[in-house]
């Protein structure tokens, strides 16, 4: 599998996570317990902070910059001031969570909207990078620059501002998916 169907695979997994996280959120609206809402935040910080949008910089947009890229203009510029909003979103929905007053029905309309606004931002991410940012670099970068982008995928690891390795983060997923799983298009057909 070459880096950037690698790249694919975690922003996969993540649109899993969103949709088991949109899940929770809705039984919270409904009254639903919110025991669960700091993990959601805890694996999206993990994953903007510590495994996939550091590996993103690191490897791939810094390796398009080397072979003639803007960095201060288009798409890589615009998806690093992303992963920095998502970072900032993150860190004040951990600050409100922790915060406490959770049974204020205020207070839990304004973490949920908080949420889905990450959640917005970061389909959208994904999204722009799978349309503009991964095709660019398939299309224009040598061989060498892929090779390169793969060692650099596979020794960034960890390292993030969250250190959290890629195997916690899917077994965490792992573990949401199953409290709050999301039918597949075949199960949805059989139930109509
Ligand atoms: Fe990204
Ligand atoms: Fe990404």
């Amino acid at each position: 599998m070459g880096p950037l169907a690698v790249l694919k695979g975690e922003h996969a997994l993540f649109r899993r996570v969103l949709d088991s996280m949109d899940l929770c959120a809705s039984r919270i609206e409904r009254g639903g317990n919110q025991r669960d809402l700091p993990r959601f935040v805890l694996l999206l910080r993990a994953f903007v902070d510590g495994w996939h949008g550091p590996k993103e910089e690191k490897a791939l947009f810094d390796v398009m910059v080397r072979h003639g890229f803007s960095a201060t203009t288009g798409p890589l510029p615009l998806m690093a001031a992303e992963h920095m909003e998502a970072h900032r979103m993150l860190e004040m929905l951990a600050t409100l969570i922790a915060e406490g007053r959770m049974e204020e029905p205020s207070k839990v309309r304004m973490v949920l909207q908080a949420l889905r606004s990450v959640e917005y931002l970061l389909r959208y991410h994904m999204d722009m990078e799978e349309a503009v940012v991964y095709p660019a670099a398939e299309a224009e970068l040598p061989p060498e620059a892929i090779r390169m982008i793969e060692e650099r995928l596979k020794a960034g690891e960890r390292g993030g501002r969250v250190d959290i390795t890629g195997g916690a983060i899917r077994r965490l997923a792992h573990e949401l998916q199953i409290l709050y799983p999301i039918p597949t298009l075949p199960a949805l057909a059989a139930s109509a």
